[in-house]
């Protein structure tokens, strides 16, 4: 079967076309088409994501990310369609709050033939809620217009299954599997008795670990989003081996007899290092890296005592601050030296943040939920595992 996918909960809109052979867990997987486009160069003008901001520029890409995932899959057939007028009006009810959308779709079908798509999978949440609704009307005006039913998607279950995806098909998942999902929007420990069987444990009291990165980076004067400039400069003070700074910065809750985490006190500190002062570029890079070592270490500290509490045999992280160079090795070493016999997965760095093949894989999960009654979809900001 072909799945479309449809991801819009933050700043990146992606679509793309997954084969999928065989069931869930087992089937193996083909990528037919993907079309990503970021809106980080928007959103950096602002020095962050604007809901409103991303809502337009999702609304503008649609479209032209379906096309281009389309093509890649060979699955782009130029064709003059009639689209009757109370067709074109149903669509423009659907999509009365995205206007530019419905002009660009309605002209899509004017002008190209109905796809061999089985199935669209949406992230509904969690996310930036006008953001999503975008997503979300989007697939309900497709499967509307095609006739394909929808499979609405927990975009946290799609980062899960993006860091088991090993190219074509899942990994070995022994359960209990335990899931550290870190993001932009999240930070949470999720034990796993199953696929789709989730209970969180703990997560952050305050900022995510990834909006820790980001704010910390601003102090630092660097732009949006901060983690992967943050990851750059500390990587330049370790090269350099630059002097610690000191005090040396807190490990907020790190002896807490729990799984949850917080990161405000950590971003604190770095504003109070850095307020006020003319800073060099080489006491930019040794903050930057001292802060990229306090989150590593909480990261890690949770996630040992989180392993040893659940017994799990599976350690998955998930979530855009995956990317992390410093974070990856970091848990490679924890799980090779300490826990030998648990399994790790990682996401290709291709699919650490945001991106449509995990929609795929989460919607083929969900195959059961399928639905062409569309009209109760809706998107849910807050929407958890
Ligand atoms: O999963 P994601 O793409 O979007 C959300 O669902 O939030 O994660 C985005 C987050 C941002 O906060 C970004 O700064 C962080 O992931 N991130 C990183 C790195 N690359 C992206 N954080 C630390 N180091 C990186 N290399
Ligand atoms: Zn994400």
């Amino acid at each position: 079967m072909i799945i479309l996918s449809i991801e819009t909960s933050c700043d990146e809109t992606a679509v793309a076309l997954v084969e999928a052979k065989g069931d869930f867990p087992n089937a193996t997987y083909r990528v037919l088409g993907n079309g990503l486009l970021s809106q980080i160069d928007i959103h950096r003008e602002f020095g962050g994501v604007f809901p409103a901001v991303a809502k337009r520029e999702h609304a503008k890409a649609l479209v032209p990310m379906l096309a281009k995932a389309l093509l890649e899959a060979g699955m782009l057939s130029e064709k003059e369609t009639s689209v009757s007028e109370e067709a074109e009006k149903e669509l423009g009810v659907l999509l009365e709050r995205e206007p530019t959308l419905a002009e660009l779709l309605i002209e899509f079908f004017k002008h190209h033939e109905r796809p061999a798509i089985d199935a669209i999978a949406v992230t509904n949440g969690p996310g930036l809620a006008p953001a999503l609704w975008v997503g979300v009307n989007f697939a309900r005006a497709l499967s509307l217009h095609f006739h394909i039913p929808v499979i609405p998607v927990n975009h946290m279950e799609g980062h899960i299954l993006s860091s088991v995806f090993e190219g074509n098909h899942l990994g070995a998942m022994h359960f209990p599997a335990l899931a550290l999902l870190i993001s932009g929007g999240h930070t949470e420990f999720v034990l796993m008795k199953d696929f789709a069987a989730y209970e969180k444990i703990g997560s952050t009291l305050d900022d995510a670990v990834g909006e820790a990165f980001d704010k910390a980076a601003r102090m630092l004067g660097l732009p949006y989003p901060g983690g992967p400039e943050i990851s750059r400069l500390a990587a330049h003070a370790r090269a350099e081996n630059l002097p610690p700074l000191l005090p040396s910065l807190p490990r907020p809750m790190l002896h807490t007899p729990d799984f949850n985490v917080s990161f405000s006190g950590l971003k604190t500190a770095v504003r109070t290092r850095v307020l006020d002062k003319v800073i060099t570029d080489d006491e930019r890079a040794i903050v930057a890296r001292d802060f990229e070592d306090a989150a590593t270490e909480v990261l890690i500290k949770k996630a040992t005592r989180a392993l040893m509490h659940t017994n799990a045999q599976t350690l998955i992280l998930g979530g855009g601050v995956t990317a992390n160079s410093n974070i990856r090795a970091a848990f490679e070493t924890l799980i090779t030296q300490e826990f030998p016999d648990v399994t790790l997965h990682l996401p290709d760095r291709a699919l650490s943040t945001d991106n449509a093949i995990m929609i795929a894989l989460s919607g083929h999960a969900r195959l059961a939920q399928a639905s062409m009654n569309t009209e109760t979809l809706a998107a849910n900001g807050s929407l958890s595992l």
